[in-house]
């Protein structure tokens, strides 16, 4: 280090930002009245996501190829506390998704540095950085337990649970996706970082590859199992969806008013036996066929789902078990979700001698009482799926809405 302070190696500043202007890096995921705009840059290492909106980022924002989701247990009490820890963590997430270090410049010597350095010298990557509310922030620590939404009471158990508690629940969540893995993880570290003292990690999970489409212009991933996965996801052109089923209104608290709220579910696949299952049983399992992704008895992906068409036999072409069906609208009191998930491999279990790989599912709504319970219930009980699936962690937050202007912070309205 120079006596001044600065190291010999150079300062470090910003990451790099081609041709970026005040905000640093292109927009090119921005959403006006939550529309997506067409993307102005090929590069999606260049790409930003606005911070700023009246949702968070990070939802209906189109999804990116990398995860890191983290779980917190506050370690403080007091109102005020939280408060500020909402305060920095909003600061430092407007900070990361426009390519920058997460705290302002430190080069002094004696001090840590306030940004840990790994995301130097790469673009935004379209970062989102999403914060959600556990249901533990309404308990008696914080004087909020007043103002818990109706919503946010806590999943039931569900049938077919295998949860592990340490890989559940918890007071806050992050949940920071971007097009370059570094990126992502260089998020939810930094603000590990930055809660010391405040919050301490309870569990978090990288993904490593998007199973749903959230954007209409985006191409339909395949999850591990093979198949097209988000075909009949809400997409981010359908307002009316998503009013109706993914953001927060007037039947809640204000202060969550065009937010919205998150159930993850770790999903374990059991690949090894699903790998010995014929092409026709895993067609029939979902419902859908494997190559093409279009409903049994169709030709096209995006062809509807017709429930009700039958075979030569007589029998319907969709299983009555079929994942399709039994997570169907038409089944479900017509209710549907906007899942956003990741495929994940946490290794190889010794144990059971099979990779420790599945679907990190994500998924927004308005109300999981009304929907992810009650599909989960139907799915946990008839879905021929779970032959070959157990869940393995859960956890449940309420997302509050975005801030607008370059003051406000994530959870505002609620002190
Ligand atoms: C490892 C577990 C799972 C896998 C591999 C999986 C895979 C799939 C696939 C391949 C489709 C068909 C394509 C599509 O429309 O996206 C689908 C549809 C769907 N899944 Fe799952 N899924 C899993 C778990 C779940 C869970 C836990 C839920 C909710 C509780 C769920 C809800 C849905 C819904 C709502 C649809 C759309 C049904 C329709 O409207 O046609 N899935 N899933």
């Amino acid at each position: 280090m120079t006596p001044d302070g600065d190291s010999p190696h150079g300062r470090i500043t910003r990451r790099r930002l081609l041709g970026a202007g005040a905000a640093g890096g292109l927009v090119v995921a921005g959403f006006a009245g939550g529309r997506a705009t067409a993307p102005e840059s090929p590069d999606p290492e260049q790409q930003t996501v606005p911070f700023e909106g009246a949702h968070q980022a990070g939802i209906v924002t189109p999804a990116q190829n990398r995860l890191h989701f983290a779980s917190f247990d506050l370690t403080i009490e007091g109102r005020a506390d939280l408060r500020q820890l909402l305060v920095d963590w909003t600061e430092a997430g407007r900070r990361m998704v426009r390519g920058e270090p997460a705290g302002p410049e430190n080069s002094a010597p004696l001090l840590p540095p306030e940004d840990t350095g790994e995301a130097v010298g790469l673009g935004p990557a379209n970062l989102t950085v999403t914060f959600g509310l556990g249901p533990g922030i309404f308990d008696k620590r914080f004087g909020l337990a007043g103002q818990r939404p109706e919503q946010l009471e806590d999943l039931p158990p569900l049938p077919g649970d295998e949860l592990e508690r340490n890989i559940s629940d918890g007071d806050l969540c992050v949940q920071a996706c971007a097009d370059d893995p570094q990126v992502a993880f260089h998020a939810v570290r930094n603000l590990t970082k930055i809660a010391q003292g405040r919050a301490v990690m309870r569990w978090c999970q990288l993904g490593f590859g998007r199973t749903a489409k959230t954007g209409a212009e985006q191409e339909t991933p395949r999850n591990l199992m093979g198949f097209k996965d988000g075909t009949n996801n809400i997409l981010n052109d359908d307002q009316a969806a998503l009013d109706d089923f993914v953001w927060a209104g007037e039947e809640g608290p204000e202060w969550m008013r065009g937010g919205s709220y998150l159930v993850t579910r770790r999903i374990r696949m059991m690949i090894e036996p699903w790998d010995r299952t014929f092409l026709r049983e895993q067609e029939d399992v979902f419902g859908r066929a494997k190559e093409s992704g279009a409903p049994l008895g169709e030709s096209k992906e995006n062809d509807p789902v017709d429930l009700d068409a039958t075979g030569p036999d007589g029998r319907p072409l969709i299983r009555i078990d079929a994942h399709i069906r039994q997570a169907a609208p038409s089944v479900n009191g017509g209710q549907r979700i906007l899942r956003r998930g990741y495929s994940f491999t946490d290794g190889f279990d010794t144990v059971r001698g099979q990779l420790d790989a599945g679907l990190f599912f994500i998924c927004f709504q308005r109300d999981p009482r009304k929907q992810f319970v009650p599909i989960q219930e139907r799915l946990g009980q008839n879905d021929s799926l779970n032959e070959y699936i157990v869940h393995t962690g859960s956890a449940l937050f309420a997302v509050p809405p975005g801030v607008s202007g370059s003051s406000g912070f994530i959870g505002e309205g609620l002190f």
